[in-house]
């Protein structure tokens, strides 16, 4: 745009600006959400991780577009469309890699950007809601990944998706029907593949992109939190201008095209070099088209659900009348909700593990410690041993949260101090 001054005084660039904000809140929209959205100075690392989801998120909408112009959402057609993209379609080999490995760099992002919250108390009052939306984000997220996963139609796709389309059955009554509306057919069959394509396609995606904006809303209404876990608009300037915070534009992002180029380094080494992340990110028996004759030896899903899949496997005993299976689902579906109420459960007087006591940071390395084991008994076949240790982990693992109301209460914390340090 021609920046040289009209007769006016203006610039072409304000004339045309000024044109659209008559009409449209362009430059007050921006100035609330980048140049005079006052973001703590002293956000670090953990702070890369929300921007660099909605990265990701942009690469899985592109590259999932254009898959979507040769894949065919059939039971004949699905895996070969899949064999003609990576091997007929120019670059299609690249579109295929650069969604199926942002899959998996999706969920490393995301446990990456909870486990910020849990480190930080960001959950906390006032941003309860902002909380409660990134759980449903999370969720959709699953089940976006999951519909995705039974598109290429080979045979881990096919059998994944029974072992979980069947827990459904393990509920009481309406167990049964309930599997068989989620196919939509007796079993897996072209039925639920086209159900899952429109789901993946469009539904999720939709919903998705719609929590996001609501995400982004509601953490510019209460304003970020940060490492100190502190409220910076405690302490403001006589312009009203937080002390401790600096405008999100320039400053942030900068600060986020920078992890966007590091992160660009490790996600194009991974796409280039390894792309099946040895069976990690795409299963060996997927490289079989479905077949529901031949069950694989051992199913186990992708490594982003194995941690809660090895927490539906620890409960082995039947309770109450009802199957392990059942309390395998009912445990399984606790894990996933159970972070949500996290707001009501902290009752520590700081927000920060900086200035938490010796419980919450022990209790947090050991949910930690705990998720990353189940992770890997999750992608092993089942045995006595890691039965127990599953056992043992998901006992931690729900004890994070359901003694936390006790241990941040009885622990000596350090004072909080009245502006954020470096
Ligand atoms: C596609 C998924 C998501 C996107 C694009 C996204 C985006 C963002 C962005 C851009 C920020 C501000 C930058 C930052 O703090 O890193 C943010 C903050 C936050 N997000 Fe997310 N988010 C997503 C999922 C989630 C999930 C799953 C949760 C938790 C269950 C969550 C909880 C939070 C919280 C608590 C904050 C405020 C953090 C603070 O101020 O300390 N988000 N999110």
């Amino acid at each position: 745009m021609d920046k040289t001054k009209s007769e006016t005084g203006s610039t072409k660039l304000e004339a045309v600006m000024g044109w659209v904000d008559k009409r449209f809140p362009a430059t007050e929209t921006f100035e609330y959400h980048m140049s005079k959205y006052y973001a703590p100075k002293n956000f670090n690392f953990w702070y890369y991780f929300g921007f660099l989801a909605m990265f990701v998120l942009v690469n899985q909408l592109v590259t999932g577009v254009w898959l979507t112009m040769n894949y065919v959402p059939s039971g004949e057609g699905a895996f070969a469309s899949v064999e003609y993209i990576m091997r007929d379609v120019e670059y299609g080999w690249l579109l295929r890699y650069l969604h199926s490995t942002g899959a998996s760099f999706f969920f490393i992002v995301i446990y990456l950007h909870m486990y910020r919250a849990l480190r930080y108390g960001s959950y906390r009052g006032p941003r309860e809601l902002l909380w409660l939306i990134g759980m449903a984000i999370f969720i959709a997220l699953m089940a976006e990944g999951f519909f995705g996963y039974l598109l290429p139609w080979g045979n881990m796709s096919y059998w994944g998706a029974q072992v979980i389309v069947s827990l459904f059955g393990a509920i009481p009554f309406i167990g049964p029907e309930l599997m068989e509306w989620i196919r939509g057919d007796f079993l897996m069959s072209e039925t639920t593949l086209n159900r899952f394509f429109a789901l993946h396609v469009v539904a999720l995606p939709l919903v998705l992109c719609i929590l996001i904006f609501v995400h982004l809303v509601a953490l510019h209404h209460v304003g970020s939190n940060n490492p100190d876990g502190i409220e910076i608009k405690k302490n403001k300037d006589a312009n009203g201008v937080p002390l401790d915070g600096i405008p999100f534009h320039p400053y942030y992002t900068v600060h986020d095209i920078h992890a966007m180029v590091v992160f660009l380094f490790i996600f194009c080494a991974v796409v280039f070099f390894a792309p099946e992340m040895g069976g990690y990110f795409l299963e060996k028996p997927n490289f079989d088209m479905a077949d529901p004759l031949k069950t694989p030896d051992h199913i186990a899903p992708v490594w982003y659900y194995t941690p809660f899949y090895a927490m539906l496997r620890a409960a082995t005993y039947p309770l109450f009348g009802m199957s392990a299976k059942f309390w395998g689902f009912v445990v399984m579906a606790g894990a996933i909700v159970i972070p949500a109420v996290l707001p009501w459960l902290d009752r520590s007087p700081v927000r920060s593990m900086r200035y938490k006591g010796i419980w919450s940071r022990t209790m947090l390395s050991l949910f930690v410690i705990s998720f990353f084991i189940l992770g890997y008994l999750g992608t092993q076949a089942p045995s006595k041993l890691g039965t127990i240790m599953a056992q043992i982990c998901t006992t931690i693992y729900f004890a994070y949260f359901i003694l936390m109301p006790w241990y941040t209460r009885i622990e000596k914390t350090k004072p909080e101090p009245e502006r954020v340090t470096g």
